[in-house]
């Protein structure tokens, strides 16, 4: 009797859960949903506890289910879709966490890079570092996580470029690892993922950085970024568009073909902060040439930039930022100009294959202060290897069991009060919460309307919690 308890009990707590999530394109300068065609506009987080120092050979970001549980849970408390994660070790497994992140309807942004050796390029001497073993670790990580399709785009490189010796040296470089990264894909991934950069925000290259990245040296190859992401700390306290520099942010991008994001924002010379951009990232003052962006950062490090703090045990402890940014995103209402969006995303419904990205302009001889007028890099072995591909398993989704869906830390408020709301991964019932809060302006009357939310089922999941077959919710 008892152990027919315990029996049931247990058969029933195997519950078993795979999920769909529709992979994110771009056409235009717009992110958009493969399945559905509606807009996407990233709405996130930076996410690399530990800081640099945060990987490893033993562990990284998305390499523990049981902190991955943790933390997700939280980013749905916040409201986000997206998490960009700076590095990965990928001889390490991340199936279990980007599943999690997949029924969560979270996508990842990831930069291939780490500050191990051989992991990153140097920014000086780019040539002494342009390499097979450097190579190897890059093809390593597009492998893995071009297999998932929650992951929404890599960086081939973040603040690369940051001073005037910087911006001589290394230009060339990263278009030529943009143009393996591409190669690489074409040869031996299903899914083209869109490749970018992520930029420190100089005005010295603000533009000729972008558009030289972009651009098509007519080699036939496939040379160019498919969007860019800006690292932005000028919005500081209570501002305006005009007061931030915004208005001339967004101006500055408006001949850049392709989307640009805000890959991390949240100044915090005035603290707590208190997010006032975000109204203004996701109004149509920006949305015709932005696609949202990403906090920074989630985790505290020595910076002083964290939603939240881990104590030794691993148990989280919310910090005040945690809940301005939460009311900041509760309070949000994505608005765009439909017209505009709509005819950008309208042509031919495809699944991320090249055509569907935004076609690059033609090269320029010569861009403002960055040097670009040698030829790109080529490296023999590196060429080879694009030919025959590294070994690394391809990420997959897996089987959860409810148990997966919650872990052991607690999480603490910011009056070391217990936080009861975060403790459990809700299932995401269409890939994209914030499908129901967009509000779209059509171009052909300032009336605002709400959308309804989408009917399209564009997840699915299955439960197998009684040994009959898996049917869908
Ligand atoms: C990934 O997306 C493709 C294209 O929409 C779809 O056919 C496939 O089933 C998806 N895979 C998973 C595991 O969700």
């Amino acid at each position: 009797m008892v152990l027919g308890v315990i029996l049931t009990f247990l058969v029933l707590s195997i519950w078993a859960v795979t999920g769909f999530v529709e992979p994110i394109s771009i056409k235009g300068r717009h992110f958009y949903g493969s399945q559905t065609n509606q807009p996407f506009f990233i709405k996130g987080v930076d996410y690399q506890p530990g800081g640099s120092s945060g990987v490893s050979g033993g562990t990284d970001p998305l390499s523990d289910p049981e902190s991955c549980a943790r933390d997700i849970a939280l980013f749905q408390d916040l409201g986000i879709n997206t998490i960009r994660v700076y590095s990965i070790n990928p001889n390490l497994n991340h199936d279990k966490c980007m599943t999690l992140l997949a029924i969560a309807g979270i996508y990842l942004v990831l930069d291939v890079n780490s500050p191990l050796k051989n992991q990153h390029l140097n920014r000086y001497e780019p040539w002494s570092t342009y390499n097979e073993l450097y190579a190897e670790h890059v093809f390593k990580v597009v492998q893995e996580f071009a297999a998932f399709n929650n992951t929404l785009a890599f960086f081939a490189g973040n603040e690369i470029v940051n001073d005037r010796i910087s911006a001589k040296a290394s230009p060339i470089f990263i278009k030529a690892l943009v143009r393996d990264m591409k190669a690489y894909m074409a040869n031996h991934i299903e899914r083209i993922v869109p490749v970018g950069y992520s930029a420190a925000d100089d005005l010295l290259f603000r533009t000729s950085l972008p558009d030289y990245l972009q651009c098509d040296e007519g080699s036939g190859e496939d040379t160019s970024i498919d969007f860019y992401g800006v690292n932005s700390y000028q919005w500081c306290g209570k501002q305006t568009m005009q007061s931030s520099g915004y208005d001339i942010l967004v101006k500055d991008y408006e001949n850049f073909p392709k989307p640009v994001f805000l890959s991390e924002y949240g100044c915090n010379t005035i603290r707590p902060r208190g997010f006032q951009e975000v109204e203004t990232i996701y109004s149509s003052d920006m949305t015709h040439i932005f696609s949202g962006g990403l906090v920074y950062e989630f985790h505290q490090e020595a910076n002083e930039y964290g939603l939240i703090k881990y104590d030794s045990y691993g148990n989280v402890r919310l910090l005040p930022d945690f809940h301005s940014l939460r009311k900041s995103f509760s309070n949000l209402q994505i608005s765009y100009d439909k017209g505009v969006i709509e005819k950008e995303i309208n042509g031919k419904k495809g699944f991320l294959s090249k055509e569907v990205m935004t076609k690059a302009t033609a090269c320029d001889s010569e861009y403002e202060n960055i040097v670009t007028d040698s030829k790109l890099p080529d490296n023999p072995e590196i060429r080879s290897m694009i030919e025959t591909g590294v070994v690394s398993d391809k990420g997959k989704f897996v089987l959860l069991t409810k148990k997966d869906l919650s872990s052991k830390f607690k999480v603490f408020d910011v009056n070391n009060i217990p936080y009861g709301q975060a403790t459990t991964i809700k299932i995401a019932d269409s890939s994209n919460q914030n499908r129901e809060e967009i509000t779209t302006i059509s171009s052909d009357s300032s009336e605002k309307k709400k959308k309804k939310k989408s009917k399209n089922v564009i997840m699915k999941f299955f439960f197998k919690n009684d040994g009959s077959e898996p049917h869908s919710t």
